[in-house]
């Protein structure tokens, strides 16, 4: 684990505030590096900036200032696009498709050959447990089956990295565990895996470091093990989050002494 396969380097990203009607800064002086074969989980209260941040290492935003590489290249380039995959945090899906058709269909947008898309479709729809459902149209399924079938789908080129945008939220507890199973077990495959979430109870046993993103800002970033390995000053995850933010806060703003 020395290669960071992820860098950001005072990244920086604005949006303009259709409401407010100016601009304001989602993404704040980002510096970041995920490295070969790890988990890591970006966590943040709603509005924080992760979904920013996560499209700006894909390169479906381009940011205001800083860099940021995946693989080596400049985010968005199309010789990393090959190696990752991606499970955005709304997926889309053509309704009518049948959840093997759909697979099918994105294996043909990578260029695989029939053949071994047939092999990827059967062995991914088997991974995330789809296998009885696969002759099923996708308007039938439930919201744990569409989630699953999109973290197949950004698998279906093996990429070597894997992004995820919040793959746990809006799940029941049976989806949560399923979407955290399959986790692990592309940890153990040594894929790089890069995820945003605030659903903390599903992150803390999958992740090897997180990062606590504060209104743009990361305002903590730590080795899971120092966070609940024992020792630590930290009970939880929850923790460790809460007392980052709390800190950003004070040190954000001025705090009326008392008295
Ligand atoms: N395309 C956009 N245009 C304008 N504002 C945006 C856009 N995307 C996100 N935002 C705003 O940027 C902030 C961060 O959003 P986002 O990155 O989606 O946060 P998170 O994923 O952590 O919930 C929010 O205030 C959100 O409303
Ligand atoms: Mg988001």
């Amino acid at each position: 684990m020395t290669t960071p396969v992820i860098e950001a380097e005072e990244l920086g990203k604005d949006h303009i505030s259709h409401f407010l009607r100016k601009r304001f800064t989602a993404v704040d002086r980002l510096n970041l590096q995920v490295m070969r074969s790890e988990t890591y989980g970006l966590l943040g209260l709603n509005g924080a900036g992760k979904t920013t941040t996560l499209k700006l290492m894909l390169g479906l935003l381009r940011p205001t200032r800083g860099r940021v590489s995946v693989l080596g290249y400049p985010a968005g380039h199309r010789r990393a696009l090959g190696r990752i995959g991606f499970l955005p945090e709304n997926p889309y899906f053509y309704s009518y498709l049948t959840g093997r058709e759909f697979l099918d269909f994105a294996g043909q947008i990578f260029g695989l050959p029939g053949a071994e898309r047939r092999k990827r479709v059967q062995a991914l729809l088997k991974m995330v447990s789809l296998t009885e459902a696969a002759g099923t149209a996708i308007r039938k399924y439930s919201k744990g089956m569409m989630q699953r079938l999109g973290i197949a789908q950004s698998l279906i080129n093996d990429p070597e990295i894997i992004f995820w945008d919040e793959p746990t939220s809006g799940l029941d507890p049976i989806g949560r565990r399923d979407v955290r199973l399959i986790l692990l077990s592309l940890k153990e495959q040594g894929k790089t895996i890069f995820f945003n979430s605030h659903l903390l109870p599903d992150v803390s046993e999958v992740c090897d470091r997180v990062g606590v993103l504060h209104r743009g800002v990361l305002v903590g970033e730590e080795r899971m093990a120092n966070i609940t390995g024992g020792g630590g000053h930290y009970r939880n995850l929850e923790d460790y989050f809460l007392d980052c933010i709390n800190r950003a806060e004070e040190d954000g703003k001025a705090v009326p002494k008392a008295g």
